[in-house]
């Protein structure tokens, strides 16, 4: 007679020592299976006496079912402590990579960059959204929804690339950032989504000849106001808070009047030089200030061209150079710095 005892000793003991599961499936198949010691033991109860084969049933049936119990268990354990292995043998080093620069290190933002970022965060905790918009636009969306008819001599001031993809309209690489003033205005009446308290940062492009002011291909981030009671007095607050908040406390704005087709009045937006501090230098050419950029009250002939209601709606615009934000917060001689790749420069920022 079969020592059942002795047998699930065995088979617990060849359980736990399973270390793989695919080890516990054959440890299962030779303790539980048909050629198993239970299996043999089972059979000999037809040959016993109905009160001992009922309790020797039932001790086998305990006896299968503990076992049973530790298996599952045991499977659990495997499975999981070989999933982990294969996760760590999987896993994807992505400091590798970095060591692939040698000893140059892993790099960081290039300033630009990292000024559009900073410009950014500075409007979003005015309460603006960040939006987007293309970098080839049509003659309508560049020019002449913002006011800048064909032949209209403002064009002068935006000479840029024109692209010949054989469409009906002119395609143009965008000269400003304006041009998405009049996308987010589209939308907006389109979705019935007005008021519009928006930033767009984005790349322009210009047939300029470089210099230490001037780049063919720079940035510009926005600014679009649309709401009810819009003044004036918002915009230049609205300018003065951003100047103090990106530029330091000790760094003011002014507006002098200006020219633009797409504002009424229009105005351009100095900031206190960030290198003498007002005093008067050679970059402000003695002056005290530095001219960022262009802002207005927008023109009621651009809310006609988006079909936005001016008896209920009025707002401001602004507009300048990340470029040249970067090189006065930093006090970059000469912006092509910005574009010669030259890790020496690079690396100060
Ligand atoms: N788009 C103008 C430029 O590139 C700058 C500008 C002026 C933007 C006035 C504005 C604005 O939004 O209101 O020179």
């Amino acid at each position: 007679m079969i020592d059942v005892e002795v047998v699930e000793r065995q088979a617990m003991a060849e359980v736990g020592a399973a270390k793989t599961v695919a080890d516990l499936d054959d440890v299962e198949q030779s303790v539980l299976g048909k050629r198993g010691a239970l299996a043999a033991a089972h059979r000999q109860l037809g040959a016993m006496d109905p009160e001992q084969r009922r309790s020797m049933g039932r001790v086998l049936h305990e006896s299968r079912q503990r076992l049973e119990q530790a298996i599952t268990d045991r499977r659990v354990h495997l499975a999981a402590s070989e999933r982990e292995a294969a996760l760590a043998a999987d896993r994807l080093d992505l400091t590798e990579a970095f060591e692939a620069f040698g000893p140059e290190g892993r790099g960081h933002l290039h300033l630009t960059t990292r000024t559009r970022l900073e410009l950014e965060d500075t409007f979003v905790g005015m309460g603006f959204v960040v939006a987007e918009g293309p970098e080839a636009e049509t003659d309508w969306y560049n020019f002449e929804a913002l006011n800048i008819p064909p032949a209209h001599p403002a064009r002068g001031m935006f000479d840029t690339f024109y692209l010949e993809l054989g469409e009906p309209e002119t395609v143009v690489l965008r000269t400003h950032t304006s041009p998405v003033q009049i996308h987010l205005m589209e939308e907006a009446v389109r979705s019935g989504t007005l008021p519009i308290h928006a930033v767009i940062p984005g790349r322009c492009y210009r047939r300029d000849t470089p210099d230490a002011r001037h780049l063919a291909v720079f940035h510009q981030i926005e600014g679009l106001v649309v709401d009810r009671g819009i003044t004036f007095a918002d915009l230049a607050g609205t300018i003065e808070t951003f100047t103090g908040t990106y530029f330091g406390a000790d760094i003011h704005s002014r507006l002098r009047p200006a020219y633009f087709p797409f504002t009424e009045p229009s105005a351009e937006y100095e900031i206190t030089c960030t290198i003498c501090h007002g005093g008067g230098c050679r970059t402000c050419s003695g002056t005290g200030w530095i001219e960022l950029g262009g802002c207005g009250m927008v023109d009621p002939a651009v809310f006609d061209a988006v079909g936005v209601d001016r008896s209920e709606w009025s707002g401001f615009a602004f507009g300048f150079g990340i470029d040249r934000c970067a090189q006065m917060r930093h006090g970059i001689a000469d912006l092509r710095a910005l574009i010669e790749n030259d890790l020496r420069f690079l690396r100060q920022l």
